[in-house]
């Protein structure tokens, strides 16, 4: 959008000359609200768990919860470092998976999907179609500090190799000191990583990459036949960010239950 909003709406180019807000009679703040308290939620769970550091993992059936991997410091519960311990103790409130959460963190800030939900959400810019903003000026993402949106495609290799990280955490939960063995805790990191993979492969950074910059698909049939499956994804990219979200939170509350003897794990096999 190019177009400059005065804060009462009279006067901007290309709006109707007309005082108030909106002349909207629905529920248009309903969706902005919804998203900042979804959102605020799990930044709120994800903090206290990312800090809190206890209850990740569970010895008996190597289940790492995804906010402490990979789990690579001397503070990591015996077994939990699948990667080694590259580093000494952390201080208290440091996450146990420093090393990925930034990555994490900037991968869906500068989400195209996660850019459009709080631009419109925390910052009213706008807030719903039809619904003038109450900034005067529109800057975009031309300059500094947004500018570091462009940088998304490379949060997005970071966010690969972490999915990678995920799926190798899921598999090992296969193999417990006891032998092969799986129960719901295995299902339920499983359907994590395939959910996370759908975000991962849905971005729209990764369309280009499977079909950018070439000008004939009858050229590159695999090119072709990849992209298809990630437009696929990408066209549901919205259901992914938010079902991802819940995912993230359904699989670390499991593993802590288990972890913390609140509850055992139901066991299929082993
Ligand atoms: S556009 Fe959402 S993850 Fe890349």
């Amino acid at each position: 959008m190019s177009v400059s909003a005065s804060a009462s709406g009279v006067g901007a180019p290309g709006r109707a000359r007309i005082p108030e807000r909106t002349l909207r009679t629905d529920r248009w703040w309903l969706q902005p609200l919804l998203t900042v308290v979804g959102l605020m939620a799990f930044v709120v769970y994800a903090t206290v768990r990312a800090a809190t550091q206890s209850n990740y993992w569970v010895d008996d059936y190597r289940y790492l919860t995804p906010f402490a991997s990979p789990c690579v410091s001397a503070s990591c519960a015996p077994g939990s470092s699948h990667f080694g311990q590259l580093f000494g103790e952390f201080p208290p409130l440091i996450p146990l998976a420093i090393l990925t959460l930034p990555f994490l963190l900037g991968f869906r800030l500068t989400c195209y999907y996660y850019r459009k939900a709080y631009y419109r959400s925390f910052w009213m810019s706008p807030p719903a179609c039809a619904v003038s903003e109450p900034h005067a000026r529109y800057t975009g993402e031309t300059r500094f500090p947004l500018i570091i949106q462009n940088s998304h495609r490379y949060f997005f290799y970071a966010a690969v190799l972490i999915s990678l990280i995920n799926t190798y955490d899921a598999i090992l939960a296969f193999h417990s000191p006891s032998g092969f063995g799986f129960g719901l805790g295995n299902v339920i990191l499983v359907v994590n990583v395939l959910l996370l993979w759908a975000y991962t492969l849905g971005c729209h950074s990764c369309r280009h990459i499977t079909a950018g910059r070439i000008n004939h698909f009858s050229k590159h049939p695999v090119r072709y036949w990849a992209w298809q499956r990630v437009s696929w994804l990408n066209a549901r990219h919205m259901q992914f960010a938010w079902v991802t979200l819940a995912s993230l939170i359904i699989t670390d509350a499991y593993v802590a239950l288990v972890a913390s003897g609140t509850t055992s794990d139901l066991r299929f096999v082993g």
